[in-house]
């Protein structure tokens, strides 16, 4: 580990480090490889392709933006921007910043109170039964359904928020940075890490005066958390032997989700939560099984005295890094320990739907769409009517997959879909080098997914996405994170958020981006937008870093200012007029990669000014900027800032240390020197009213 001498971290910050491990093991071609087929080393280290060599490419290239030439700079002065803002610079402090003319106000902060009786925020006194009903931490994805349902009311709806996971060095008074699985960690700690993952639903309205607040006492406020929320399984892997646990002997109930980070909001007004780095949670040895029985809940904690074997499921979490023994849940809690329930992290990794109009609705998690590190889902109907959900696998050398449903989506009865992400197809994407994606289908018994191949159903496809998309030949990819298409274009987004990993035995193919901190962005053009079609073309939009700096290989427009550019791309989305923003994760590495916080930019897709950014929003040090969520109307834009102040404190200079509950890097959004920082939702709205942006 870079910041620890440990062999293993527990610190979240360091979490990407430690995800290096080389789960991938098939020597299945990455994208980067085509990238460099399609531009040749020796041009792109020129800086410039020739605009003209590039429109001769067969593939009709559209990424000009590196390469425009005098003639066609006046083009670009000349063309009407989509981001018509005043933009702010690249920077790092303790405070957040917006775009002249916009108010970036604080909606909720972690521990604020969600469920109608819920308690006052204090974190010297926490409990499960105060936390149930609070604000988790770490609020990541954001979604808005506009209330009454089906209106595109932009002023009053609910949001739904996922709360990713949790750090005890922020929220415990004397944790230190490598605490959570250590000395500190006890049962009550536990518990109180699980109360604050999930998710909230919050109703919110906007006043007469323009600002946001978030309702007390509505009928729709709820937590969803990974101690005691009931789901039900459902899907081809439902009720499978391998879902199968001694709580639940039917394979069809679980209870929980984790690590929710991005996910999506279904045309029928549902909510999606993706399970990523789900491994993190398990506790345990793979090599050392016990080899008679399993293990019971008084002998969790002391050593195991019988004999091993190896654990029945070794190749499968090997291929997802189970156990991780990041959070130390597993040493209390006989769910989170893989000897005493073998089968319990089969039901984690798929993406959880949830009806937030019913709050006494029993979340589900589709096993159709795939068991993987989901970074989020997000769908779009077809123009047939189906529906595709589009989702990334977010870890080193992943793969990026698509659900598409069998049954089309009923406009006028709203329960007639709740079953509609059962029942389908998932293909898993193969990049070509001429500019073709072809969409491989997970069939079970079809190609090499069969019992030769230790497939036996649908269900062990589904079980062990990983592995049957390494046996279709997937392209192996830089951290897929969210893939957003875009309702107005159908084009496709697909944000790789960055690779440092790339070794040097792939220089021979990638060697301009080889150990890639920076990320990359991918556009996919399914034809006639048929989101369905088992082909689409690809594009580079942009390649992140400092389009100046000497070795990056960054690819941007040139009308991009030099607080334009940003590095690591992680969540994006679809304004209502059809532009993009994106919002960036550059972890503790922040100071490398831009020297810049994260914050959200716009990003230009069409025309001349094709990749060029625009920088809108700064977080706090040390915070990621997560779910950008724009309400109908385009006025509201919702950002989640992340985990403030831990990210990088060590290198934020006038800090200088790891942050803690009593000594932060900020103690944003409240400064108030008994509080410490705290994830909160920032919204943001034009000053005198108006669409974001324009
Ligand atoms: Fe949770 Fe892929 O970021
Ligand atoms: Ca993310
Ligand atoms: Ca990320
Ligand atoms: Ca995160």
């Amino acid at each position: 580990m870079e910041e620890s001498s440990q062999d293993f971290s527990y610190a979240w910050e360091d979490c990407d480090a430690s995800e290096n491990i080389a789960v991938n093991a098939t020597d299945n071609t990455t994208l980067g490889d085509l990238i460099l087929e399609r531009f040749p080393r020796r041009k792109i280290l020129r800086g410039a392709l020739g605009a003209t060599a590039i429109a001769t490419l067969a593939t009709g290239l559209t990424a000009v933006s590196a390469v425009l030439c005098a003639a066609s700079r006046a083009a670009v002065e000349a063309a009407r921007p989509n981001f018509r803002f005043k933009e702010i610079a690249h920077g790092v402090d303790e405070k957040h910043h917006v775009a002249a003319g916009y108010d970036a106000d604080v909606l909720i902060r972690w521990g604020d109170p969600v469920e109608p009786d819920a308690q006052p925020f204090d974190p010297y006194t926490q409990s499960v039964a105060t936390v149930k009903g609070q604000y988790g931490y770490n609020n990541d994805f954001i979604g808005f359904v506009p209330l009454p349902f089906g209106s595109q009311n932009s002023n009053h709806g609910l949001l739904c928020v996922n709360h990713e996971y949790t750090d005890e060095e922020m929220m415990f008074p004397g944790f230190g940075k490598y605490d959570r699985a250590r000395e500190k960690a006890t049962k009550a700690i536990t518990e109180l890490e699980m109360a604050n993952h999930g998710g909230s639903i919050l109703e919110i309205e906007r006043g007469a005066d323009g600002k946001w607040a978030v309702l007390g006492n509505s009928k729709y406020a709820r937590r969803i958390n990974a101690l005691d929320t009931e789901m039900r399984i459902s899907g081809p892997a439902a009720g499978h032997k391998r879902m199968r646990t001694s709580e639940d002997p039917s394979g069809t109930k679980v209870v929980g989700t984790v690590n929710n980070c991005a996910g999506g909001v279904t045309p029928w007004g549902t909510y999606l939560m993706a399970e990523e780095k789900f491994n993190g949670y398990f506790w345990g040895n793979l090599r050392e099984h016990p080899k008679e029985g399993l293990l019971d809940s008084n002998q969790l904690e002391a050593p195991f005295e019988g004999a091993f074997t190896d654990h029945p499921e070794m190749s499968n979490y090997q291929r997802y890094g189970v156990p991780a023994n990041r959070y130390p849940w597993g040493r209390f809690h006989k769910r989170w320990n893989i000897h005493a329930e073998p089968n319990e992290p089969n039901r984690f990794g798929w993406i959880v739907e949830v009806d937030p109009l019913n709050p006494k609705s029993t979340p589900v998690k589709r096993t159709a769409l795939g068991r993987f590190k989901h970074e989020g889902a997000a769908p779009i109907v077809n123009k047939d009517g189906r529906v595709v959900v589009y989702s990334g696998d977010d870890q080193r050398f992943e793969y990026l997959y698509k659900f598409v449903s069998t049954d089309r989506f009923h406009t006028t009865d709203r329960e007639a879909n709740f079953n509609v992400l059962d029942k389908g197809t998932l293909f898993v994407a193969k990049f070509h080098a001429e500019g073709r994606v072809t969409w491989l289908a997970l069939v079970w018994n079809t190609g090499p997914l069969t019992p030769k191949n230790q497939f036996h159903s649908q269900a062990d496809v589904l079980i062990e996405t990983r592995r049957a998309a390494d046996l279709l030949g997937a392209t192996k990819m830089d951290r897929p994170e969210d893939v957003e298409p875009n309702p107005k274009t159908n084009k496709v987004y697909v944000m790789l958020t960055n690779n440092s990993k790339r070794g040097n035995g792939e220089l021979d193919k990638v060697h301009d981006r080889a150990g890639n901190i920076w990320g990359q962005i991918v556009e996919l053009s399914p034809p006639d937008g048929d989101h369905a079609a088992l082909e689409a073309r690809w594009d580079i939009l942009v390649k992140c870093g400092n389009p100046k700096a000497r070795g990056v290989g960054a690819m941007w427009n040139p009308a991009t200012t030099v607080n334009g550019w940003f590095a690591c791309p992680d969540n994006c989305t679809i304004d209502p007029d059809g532009c993009l923003w994106i919002a960036t994760d550059q972890g503790g590495k922040w100071w490398k990669t831009s020297g810049s916080a994260d914050g959200v930019w716009g990003l230009e897709t069409e025309g001349v000014l094709r990749g060029t950014g625009k920088m809108f929003f700064r977080g706090p040090v040390g915070g990621e900027i997560c779910g950008p969520c724009f309400t109908p109307d385009g006025e509201t834009l919702f950002v989640a800032v992340q985990h403030p102040a831990i990210d990088g404190a060590k290198k934020y200079k006038p800090f200088g240390r790891h942050s803690t509950f009593a000594d932060p890097a900020t103690r944003w959004p409240d400064f108030d020197p008994r509080i410490p920082p705290r994830p909160s939702i920032v919204v943001i709205t034009k000053k005198g009213g108006g669409k974001i942006g324009r």
